[in-house]
Parts: C-alpha cells; sequence; structure tokens
C-alpha cells in the first residue's frame, strides 16, 4: 500500500528555503592528510558549493606534515572525488571556483612556527571575517587535541571573546570511558566557551535521523500513541554486513559498545523518546535529549549479566562468499575477547516509558546493512478473530527506516480478499525516494553547514557525551575483562549469537528483521 502525502508546497531538494547564508569564514582541517579529508569533508564542501550554501567567500586550508604545495594538494584532491564524490562525473565548473579557495599550510602539530605559518597564511586573507571566522576541524587524534587548542590559542586564532567567531570541531571517539571523556571535555574548552565545540556524530546528520523529531512533533496521531500505554516495547536495529576490515587496530580498543552504542544508537533512542522541547532552540533541544539519557535506569553488573548480550563473529559466508572469523582479521589478537555486537535491553524511568522495554542491537558482519526503530504497539484487549485466525494477531507497528530505503512504515492488521474471515498483517509505506525523489546528501553536508552556521542542535553536549558514558562504563564493569563463553559466538552472515534472541523471548518478544520495503 502506498500512501500520499499533499504537501502545501512542493517537495523541493533544498536543505531550508529560509536558511540565511552563512557569514565568510576560513575552515582549517588539521590532519588533512588523512581518509576523513578525501573521503568525507571535500566532497562536503564540494557539493555545498554545487548547492550554493556555501559562504559568499571561504578558504580551507588543510593543515598536515607531508610536502605539498596548494596546487599538489587540489590535484590530490581532485582525483579522490572522482572515487568520493556521491554525484558523478564531477562538474569541472564547480570544482574549478572550488579549488580556488583551497590552500595548503605544511606543518607539524607540535611545531609552534608551524602555527605561525598558518596564522600569517590566514592575515594574508585580510583583516575581516575570513581572518576572523575561524572554524577549526581537528581531523587528528583524540590525543593530540588539547595540544593543538593550545596552539591556536597561543598564535591569536582561538579566543573565549574577541572579533569574529572561532569554533572546533571533534569526531568521536570522545574518551573511551567517562574519566577520559572528562579530561578530554575540560581540554576542549580550556580556551573556548562549550558553545563554540562542535562534537560530530554522523548519525545526527542522516535526513531520516533528524526526521524523527519532525514525525513525532508536527504529527498530533502518532505522538498520543507514542508512551507506555500503548507501546508495547521498541527495537533500534543498526546492522552491518561488513566486518571490521582493515579498522582492526581502532576496533580492538573500541569494541561495538564503544563504536555504536555510546554514541549513534543512544542518540537515536533518545531523539526517539525525548519529551517535546520548550522551543527547537540547540539548547531545549539538547537539554530534552540529556533528561532522557539520565532516566535510562543504570545497570548493576547483575542486570548486565541478564539484559546485555555480546557477541564476536567467526568465520562465515556474506553473499555466499567465504569472510574470516574476526580474530584473524588484520590487527586483531588471535585470542581477542573484543565485542563486534551488542544486544541490551533498557529501561527508561520516567512517566512516559516507565515499564516499556528498549532493546537496542548493532553488530558487524550480519546479514543486511539496515538500521531501523521498531515501535511495537501492544495488542488487542481481545482477539474477536481467535476463532478464525488463532489467539495471536500480529500487533501493529511503526518502523522508521533510517537507511537504506529511508522511510517510515505502519503494520496493522487487514482482511484477507475472500469468502472467509483471513487476517493478515498489511502495510502503508511512506518513501523518501518515491516522495522527494532521490535526495540523500550525506551528513557530513548538513553537519559542516551548521558548524560553519553556528548552530548546535546537530552536536552533541558535553553532558550528553558523559552521561552517554556512564551508561556504557556500567556494561563495560559488568563484563569486568570475562573472556567470551562459546555463547557469545555467532557466525558471520548470521543474527548474531543465539543469546540475543533469548534476551527477547524471556518477555514473549522477538526480533524482528528490518523489512527491505521500497
Ligand atoms: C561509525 C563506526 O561511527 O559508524 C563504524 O565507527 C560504522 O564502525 C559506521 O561502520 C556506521 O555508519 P553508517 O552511516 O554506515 O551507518
Amino acid at each position: 500500500m502506498n500512501t500520499s502525502i499533499s504537501l502545501e508546497e512542493p517537495a523541493t531538494g533544498n536543505i531550508s528555503a529560509e536558511r540565511k547564508t552563512p557569514e565568510p569564514c576560513s575552515i582549517i582541517i588539521f590532519g588533512a592528510s588523512g581518509d576523513l579529508t578525501a573521503r568525507k569533508l571535500i566532497p562536503a564542501f564540494y557539493h555545498l558549493c554545487r548547492d550554493k550554501q556555501m559562504p559568499a567567500s571561504f578558504r580551507v586550508i588543510g593543515f598536515a606534515r607531508r610536502d605539498k604545495t596548494d596546487e599538489s594538494w587540489r590535484n590530490e584532491l581532485r582525483e579522490e572525488l572522482n572515487q568520493f564524490s556521491r554525484t558523478q562525473p564531477v562538474n569541472e565548473t564547480v570544482w574549478k571556483a572550488f579549488a580556488k579557495n583551497l590552500f595548503y599550510c605544511r606543518g607539524d602539530l607540535n611545531d609552534t612556527a608551524a602555527y605561525k605559518k598558518l596564522e600569517e597564511m590566514l592575515t594574508s586573507f585580510g583583516s575581516g571575517p575570513l581572518r576572523e571566522n575561524l572554524l577549526f576541524y581537528l581531523a587528528t587524534q583524540p590525543s593530540q587535541f588539547g595540544g593543538v587548542i593550545e596552539q591556536i590559542h597561543r598564535a591569536g586564532l582561538l579566543h573565549k571573546e574577541g572579533a569574529g567567531w572561532q569554533r572546533i570541531v571533534v569526531e568521536k571517539p570522545f574518551g573511551h570511558d567517562l574519566a577520559s571523556a572528562q579530561t578530554l571535555n575540560r581540554e576542549l574548552t580550556r580556551y573556548a566557551h562549550e558553545q563554540q565545540v562542535c562534537r560530530i556524530d554522523h548519525y545526527l546528520g542522516k535526513e531520516t535521523v533528524q526526521n524523527i523529531l519532525m514525525f513525532r512533533f508536527s504529527n498530533s496521531v502518532f505522538e498520543k500513541l507514542w508512551n507506555r500505554n500503548s507501546v508495547d516495547h521498541v527495537q533500534v536495529t543498526v546492522s552491518e554486513k561488513i566486518g571490521v576490515g582493515d579498522r582492526g587496530g581502532y576496533y580492538e580498543e573500541a569494541g561495538a559498545l564503544r563504536d555504536m552504542v555510546q554514541n549513534h544508537m543512544l542518540q537515536v533512542l533518545s531523539l526517539v523518546t525525548m519529551e517535546p522541547p520548550v522551543s527547537l532552540a540547540a539548547e531545549s533541544i539538547r537539554d530534552e535529549k540529556v533528561k532522557l539519557l539520565k532516566s535510562i535506569r543504570a545497570l548493576t553488573p547483575e542486570d548486565v549479566a541478564k539484559q546485555v548480550v555480546r557477541g564476536q563473529y567467526f568465520a562465515g559466508a556474506i553473499n555466499g562468499k567465504p569472510v574470516p572469523g574476526y580474530r584473524q582479521e588484520p590487527k586483531v589478537k588471535p585470542d581477542s575477547n573484543v565485542e563486534t555486537y551488542v544486544a541490551l535491553k533498557l529501561l527508561i524511568d520516567n512517566w512516559r516509558w516507565s515499564g516499556v522495554p528498549f532493546y537496542l542491537r548493532t553488530g558487524k558482519n550480519l546479514p543486511m546493512s539496515a538500521s531501523e526503530v521498531r515501535i511495537q504497539f501492544r495488542p488487542t484487549p481481545h482477539v474477536l478473530f481467535a476463532a478464525e485466525c488463532g489467539q495471536n494477531l500480529d500487533t501493529n507497528a511503526i518502523a522508521l527506516r533510517l537507511q537504506p530505503n529511508e522511510g517510515i512504515y505502519l503494520r496493522f492488521n487487514g482482511k484477507v480478499p475472500g469468502m472467509s474471515l483471513g487476517v493478515r498483517p498489511v502495510r502503508m509505506h511512506f518513501s523518501y525516494d518515491a516522495e522527494f525523489g532521490a535526495y540523500t546528501p550525506e551528513a557530513y553536508e548538513r553537519l559542516l553547514l551548521e558548524a560553519i552556521a553556528g548552530d548546535a542542535t546537530l552536536f552533541i553536549r558535553r553532558d550528553e557525551v558523559e552521561t552517554a558514558w556512564q551508561i556504557v562504563d556500567s556494561i563495560r564493569k559488568g563484563w569486568d575483562s570475562k573472556p567470551l563463553t562459546n555463547r557469545e559466538f555467532y557466525s558471520a552472515g548470521t543474527w548474531g549469537p543465539v543469546a540475543s534472541d533469548d534476551l527477547l523471548a524471556q518477555a514473549g518478544h522477538a526480533w524482528h528483521e528490518p523489512q527491505m520495503v521500497k
């Protein structure tokens, strides 16, 4: 079944018709020779230029150790764009106009003279906004954040007060536990206010994740159902068909809990469950998210044993092709106990959600790549059709499909046509592509634009990060470096360890596989 939504305004591909063009500024990428610059940042800036979303005047400076000129850096990025741009072929006119704004500053992150050179380069752009409005993108190791911030402050480029604006963008991991996150946050805010720090969680840049709030708070019909009276339980699945590949070194330190649950999954959960904010102001939304995270019931080590399942993939097959086990991946210890899968049950102690289980699961090398939130409603109070269809009528559900095939569907029961009283679940389906055409900006495009514009809504606030770490730390404490048991392994290409099914079965629930509806 397809819905048709009538719109007052025709659907457009614009990010927002009312958005003001951001002020001119310079963007400085530290660690510019890394993967992130070529894969995500430059393609995002290129598309923002193409869509005329960048400020009237801007510069992008790549700061890194390798010896390059502006020209050689531009050529290299142009080559890489052929591989990483989401639209092909690259538009040469747009590229040429964009590339004129790219500059390279060679320097070591620990070398004060390099920051002086950076300062001179910025000053050569004039004394106006290109020198004063500065976005520092720290694409470096977190251990280098503190040093870089101190250096840019000393070079007179970063101030808490003064002319223009300066902002710092950082990527996860924001520490590896609460204590290290607190240390990092102290370093980040030593020479900048919290409002000047943009902590990126790329899930918040995804169109469908942003739509969660729109869906909830602009539709009275759903919001009335969004509570313990109607909802039986909620499932959040972020499954990935890929293994850890060449990221074994990083993954050995992180594991699925830190890599996915601490950030993306708790962010999605908080948007799905938070109370309505008093306004759309960044702080109002972030206040509600923090309030929600704080309402998640703390897990004791006994709870962890009962409510959290971890797993690690062994060799199996994906798309019929054999794939190695995690312990055989490059840079992974042959006896590693790092989890590549986590499933957990969380409870939210507040008026809206008391008693409703929230099941979260994520893993690598699962049968499909899909992210979905499924709101499973309570059964009808009485099954009128029991004689014809049995006692177990399918219960209604709303699925928010975050990726791929972005959309929302409602599952309910319908009569099977014919003389008998057959009943069968049917679907009402809203598809982004069908409704709006294929408009799929990369999360980074939206996030970089928000950072330049100074809207903090889509960035994670200090207390959000720290509260999320508290939840994750309690789980790690429960695991207490215990080695994995046989029950915790799963074959690559399957839906995780059996214990994960048991976790839901205890309450009469079962995982629903994300549906590949188009
Ligand atoms: C990253 C994790 O943050 O998110 C990766 O480090 C993971 O391990 C990725 O693969 C998933 O993002 P997406 O956008 O592909 O769902």
